[in-house]
């Protein structure tokens, strides 16, 4: 640990602190604020106190082995519980921990495996829209596959009518709740501005969709081997079962968790793959050899170690998630730290993600850093969080995006168009702030030469 005093930022506005500074470009806040003050920052929010924390080891404690002395940050909890009401993300203590309990079982290996196949799919059916067009907006790409993907997977929703309605909805409430991020003050949510008018019209029309598919599924109490069946089924340890509202939480809240995130990490990776062509043409080459043009299944997953090192690459250096927040339940000690009650704690995967403390070379895009994961920090890389509140989707996100990487570069090399500016801009999760357009050209794997085709040619 180089720092073990807090060093404060300046004080900035007298009502409101560092949040001006924090909201206005909270990437370049939080480096700057790292770089100048050390590994423990001490801001204030409108008179809370907070704690920007940049040390693994600091991370490791509020995250895993402190967990219990933290709740989640205010601030996130205030913006999300509107829409998600009690879900995963928004609550906390007991009634968190039941539902975690109820809700991990679905996320179990056995039982995402069978969504590998809807992922490929639905891969199979972008790169069909693809040949007849060259220039696309990779990210609204991404995000349509993935929510498309998580339809299908929690709702078996598809060909379903709702589906398109639950995703024009779900989008309306995304970017209500990222206009509420970015407004310069937290106003009630009974004012009638437009974010908040368009966050209650959209949280209606999908509570009735959501409402109305629990009830169908509650009359045959039949397992459709989707996530709703699983929640719908869960029991805890008294053989009780969620109720309707828990359901409809934890139903929306995977619909929101699950998609975005995934289409942020796919877009910046296929930026970086065209920016990068040596990495690129590596990744080629394992595809072609162990795919040969063929579409991946899950039993490829363990011969494709490359692929998931571009995808945890990419997620080093644009990290999905950029923030997670936490507050002090009590007085906690990090070693010979103290963090009085109500403190929040801010986490900048970031920020960590590219010390060179930790990385060799952070600026450099190299995925053969993850050969051999074990000898990094622990708490140097967590884009999925970390401890008892680590993301319950993890195992199907990195699974998504290795298939959907896997299926598609091998058919297709996607080209950046430099037409704007490429900026992370930190909502809820990391997009490109313009439009990130790209070229995608077809290209055709090579496929290997099999050594009994060999053998024939010789003879
Ligand atoms: C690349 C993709 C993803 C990334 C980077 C990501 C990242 C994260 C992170 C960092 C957290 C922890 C937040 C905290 O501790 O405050 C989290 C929590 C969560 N994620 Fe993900 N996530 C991804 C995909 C998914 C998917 C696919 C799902 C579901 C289908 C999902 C559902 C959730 C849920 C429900 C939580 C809350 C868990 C809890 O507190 O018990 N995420 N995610």
């Amino acid at each position: 640990m180089t720092s073990r005093t807090i060093q404060y930022a300046p004080k900035g506005n007298f009502l409101t602190g560092n949040v001006g500074e924090y909201r206005k470009d909270t990437l370049g806040y939080e480096k700057h604020l790292a770089q100048k003050y050390g590994d423990v920052v001490g801001l204030s929010f409108a008179g809370r106190k907070a704690l920007l924390l940049n040390h693994p080891d600091d991370i490791h404690q509020v995250l895993v082995t402190q967990a219990s002395k933290f709740n989640k940050s205010p601030v996130y909890q205030l913006i999300l519980s509107r829409f998600l009401g009690n879900g995963l993300v928004t609550s906390d203590g007991d009634f968190w921990k039941r539902q975690r309990k109820m809700t991990q079982p679905a996320f179990h290996t056995k039982r995402i495996g069978a969504y590998g196949e809807i992922m490929v799919d639905f891969s199979k059916r972008m790169m069909d829209e693809w040949k007849t067009s060259s220039v696309r907006d990779i990210n609204r790409d991404m995000m349509r596959l993935t929510l498309n993907v998580v339809s299908k997977t929690l709702f078996n929703a598809e060909m379903d009518k709702n589906a398109a309605q639950v995703n024009e909805a779900l989008t309306m409430v995304l970017h209500a709740i990222d206009d509420t991020i970015k407004s310069p003050l937290f106003l009630p949510q009974w004012l009638p501005l437009p974010h908040n008018l368009r966050m209650k019209k959209a949280t209606r029309t999908l509570d009735a969709i959501i409402n109305h598919m629990i009830e169908e599924r509650r009359k045959t109490n039949e397992d459709n081997g989707d996530l709703l069946s699983m929640l719908l089924l869960s029991e805890d340890e008294n053989g009780e079962r969620m109720t309707d509202t828990q359901v409809r939480d934890e139903a929306v809240t995977l619909f929101s968790a699950g998609h975005e995130t995934t289409a942020n990490a796919l877009t910046w990776t296929w930026y970086l793959l065209s920016e990068h062509p040596k990495a690129e043409a590596k990744l080629h080459e394992e595809l072609d050899r162990v795919l040969g043009g063929r579409m991946p299944t899950l039993e490829d997953l363990r011969r494709l170690p490359y692929t998931e090192m571009v995808i945890k690459e990419s997620m080093r250096i644009y990290s999905p998630v950029p923030s997670i927040g936490r507050q002090a339940i009590e007085d906690v000690q990090l070693n010979d730290l103290t963090i009085p009650k109500d403190t929040i704690i801010l986490i900048a995967p970031h920020i960590v993600h590219n010390d060179a403390r930790w990385w060799d070379e952070p600026e450099a895009f190299r995925p053969e850093r993850f050969e051999n994961e074990k000898d990094i920090n622990k708490y140097a890389y967590f884009p999925f969080g970390g401890g008892p509140r680590i993301c319950i989707g993890n195992s199907f996100a990195m699974m998504e995006g290795v298939l959907v990487l896997a299926a598609m570069a091998q058919h297709y090399q996607l080209r950046h168009i430099p037409d704007a500016p490429v900026i992370p801009e930190p909502t809820l999760t990391l997009r490109p702030k313009h439009v990130m357009k790209m070229r995608v050209e077809a290209r055709t794997p090579k496929v290997p030469v099999q050594a009994d085709e060999h053998e024939m040619v010789e003879a």
